[in-house]
């Protein structure tokens, strides 16, 4: 006797048709394969769309990341963010831009309820770090730009600075999905962009939201934080500021004494409404 297929919450990335899991690949009816790597995570990034051999944060990258936010710097942003996404109790939620999935750990550790995690990332070794910590969370290598999920199928997205595409966010929340971004407020980082920039500018205050979504709630979160010499490089290397940083920049960085940042976030909690 057959039994059913449950049905899958993925879309092939080269035809567009539902993927079905068959022993440890999921194959969609035109018969494209995507095998399960053995971290668990499912890659669907078609080396066609790639526009580099290591698209996103490479090995070394991933982590010091994690290095920097397991020490517990972001951790109240984190709680905060779980706390705001919590309270819808989302049954299927993306971890968009997930990175190694420090914040997916962190939704599941603050979430009472349970829920469906995934998390999408470009970057391929921190897909499969994220996966190995987290096996009951659903990782994928796939692109915001074409992200391979049916229409209308989130109650609920986390980007947490990181890069989203308006129409693909808006497409795979289900109507009155909520989106809950985290980018940073006007404060953020200060002292460390001092060692980079002459005059430091703050960040504008608001944050435009993607065209259909309405403001729900902000929280701004802003705490100072004293990273050692290892974190803080850490730190510069998370930040899109990182390439100006030049070798005697990152040395100053390292050498300085020890010294407090100011972290600054805007969580910005908005609802799908067209
Ligand atoms: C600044 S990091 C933020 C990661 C994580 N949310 C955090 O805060 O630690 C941005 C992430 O977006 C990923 N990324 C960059 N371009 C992307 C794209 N087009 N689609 C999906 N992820 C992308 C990078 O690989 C990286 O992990
Ligand atoms: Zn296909």
């Amino acid at each position: 006797m057959h039994q059913a297929q449950p049905p899958s919450c993925y879309l092939c990335p080269l035809c567009a048709v539902p993927l079905q899991l068959k022993q440890k690949s999921y194959v969609c009816a035109n018969n494209h394969h995507f095998d399960l790597a053995k971290e668990g995570y499912l890659n669907l990034l078609p080396v066609q769309f790639k526009h580099s051999s290591e698209p996103g944060d490479n090995k070394q990258m991933m982590q010091a990341r994690r290095a920097f936010l397991e020490a517990g710097h972001y951790e109240p942003m984190a709680k905060a963010a779980a706390m705001m996404i919590a309270a819808s109790q989302p049954e299927q939620l993306l971890d968009l831009g997930s990175g190694e999935g420090y914040y997916s750990r962190q939704l599941e550790a603050f979430c009472p309820h349970t829920m469906s995690l995934h998390g999408v990332d470009i970057a391929k070794y921190a897909i499969a770090a994220a996966a190995k910590k987290q096996a009951n969370a659903r990782f994928i290598v796939a692109s915001a730009n074409r992200l391979p999920y049916p229409d209308q199928f989130f109650d609920a997205v986390l980007r947490i600075f990181a890069p989203s595409n308006d129409a693909e966010l808006a497409r795979v929340l289900k109507p009155s999905g909520l989106l809950l971004a985290v980018t940073p407020g006007p404060r953020h980082l200060w002292q460390l962009k001092q060692f980079i920039y002459a005059e430091v500018r703050e960040h504008a205050l608001e944050n435009p939201l993607p065209p259909g979504f309405e403001r729900l709630d902000t929280q701004r979160i802003s705490y100072k934080i004293t990273p050692n010499p290892q974190q803080r490089l850490a730190l510069l290397h998370m930040t899109p500021f990182a390439w100006r940083a030049n070798e005697q920049v990152q040395q100053a960085i390292e050498k300085a004494n020890d010294f407090e940042i100011e972290t600054d976030f805007m969580l910005t909690l908005a609802i799908k409404s067209v």
